[in-house]
């Protein structure tokens, strides 16, 4: 394995925008997310454009962002807060957030793309066979990612260990998808369609191939995407808040100032609208990004070689890797203070939210 590891900003640049072609995502990424099929994540060229667009297009709709807004707020109120109330009643002196807020964003990623909400996040923590073994196909994919190839296809060709694993959850994860599809069509075929979820979208739309595969591919990749990066980065947010007492008033102090709505349980809900203009509480969202990004490194392969502005040469055959998690914490990029949680560094002196290429 020939690794090309960065974290320079100009490497970075090149590779993602300067000189995109010759970056593709390869086919040996292709086989090890080989779960996730022929989706947006795994594919280049035009069949990557393709689902781009028809994905661009689906996110654009208005309705889409009014669903969005309708069904997180739902959500928050018949979810998290009874959750979080009953924690406060039962006197429970720990709550597990991290399952918490992963069932709350697998359940949300559903809702958005088919249009179900599989209740992960209710008061028995039911056990989900499809967020189950996505975590096993994680561990698998990341095993892939770190071993030459020759090594995990041996593993998958005997069926050992994580390949196990891997074909066991891909059995799981198909069952799921086909029933999530089939459920969605019969509801539009009986004219009982109700919200205007991803997959209901693609569904409606005559250029977009009604294979079964294709709109697996689509959707289970949407599903991939969102899950785990929304919850860990939710995670770290909540975890910096509790190291930093001060950041969580500043926070606390600007969300008084807007309008909220009160449950009788006395806990508060905000209007998605009211959040657009909260500017420490989005510097404090970036900041987590940047020191706990959830997805730390991407992958790349080569096509021709090429001289990168650090001046390394890359060429076919290499595997690059560009690494956020070490470009969020280099103190050339961020100062002295880099390790430092600190929101303000992303606020301008004019009290507006700086931009960070
Ligand atoms: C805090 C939350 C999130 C973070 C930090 C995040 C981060 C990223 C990053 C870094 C990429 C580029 C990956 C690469 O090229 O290697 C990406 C791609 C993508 N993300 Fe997210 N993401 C988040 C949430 C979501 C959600 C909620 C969805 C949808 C439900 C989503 C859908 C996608 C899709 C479809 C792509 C592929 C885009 C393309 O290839 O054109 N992401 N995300």
């Amino acid at each position: 394995m020939t690794l090309f590891v960065t974290a320079d900003p100009a490497n970075v640049h090149h590779i993602y925008t300067q000189n995109f072609q010759n970056y593709p995502k390869g086919e040996e990424c292709a086989e090890i997310f080989e779960i996730v099929g022929q989706g947006i994540l795994t594919t280049d060229g035009d069949l990557w454009r393709f689902h781009r667009k028809k994905l661009l297009l689906a996110m654009s709709r208005n309705c889409y962002n009014t669903f969005i807004a309708k069904m997180t707020q739902e959500k928050i109120e018949n979810s998290i807060l009874p959750f979080l109330s009953n924690a406060i009643e039962q006197r429970l002196a720990v709550v597990d957030l991290q399952d918490m807020l992963t069932r709350l964003s697998f359940d949300m990623t559903c809702i958005l793309t088919f249009g179900t909400d599989p209740g992960s996040l209710s008061m028995e923590f039911p056990v989900v066979p499809f967020a189950q073994v996505s975590d096993d196909a994680t561990a698998t994919i990341f095993f892939r990612l770190s071993r030459p190839s020759a090594w995990w296809k041996l593993l998958r060709f005997f069926r050992i260990g994580p390949e196990k694993r891997y074909a066991e959850a891909k059995v799981v994860v198909d069952r799921f998808i086909a029933d999530a599809i089939k459920k969605r069509k019969r509801e539009m075929f009986e004219g009982k369609h109700v919200c205007t979820d991803l997959l209901y979208s693609y569904l409606c739309d005559e250029n977009i191939p009604n294979s079964q595969e294709f709109l697996r591919d689509s959707i289970l990749s949407f599903l991939a995407a969102g899950r785990e990066t929304v919850s860990t980065s939710l995670c770290w947010f909540f975890w910096a808040l509790s190291q930093n007492k001060q950041i969580e008033e500043k926070i606390m102090h600007e969300l008084n100032f807007i309008h909220h709505n009160t449950t009788p349980k006395g806990m508060v809900i905000f209007d998605p609208e009211e959040l657009e203009n909260l500017v420490y509480f989005k510097a404090a969202l970036l900041e987590t990004l940047r020191l706990f990004p959830s997805l730390p490194f991407s992958f790349s392969s080569v096509k021709e070689p090429d001289l990168l502005p650090s001046g390394s040469i890359v060429t076919p055959g290499m595997k690059i890797i560009t690494s956020a998690y070490a470009m969020g914490r280099m103190q050339k990029l961020w100062g002295k203070d880099c390790m430092e949680f600190k929101p303000e560094r992303w606020i301008s002196e004019k009290g507006t939210l700086l931009h960070v290429p």
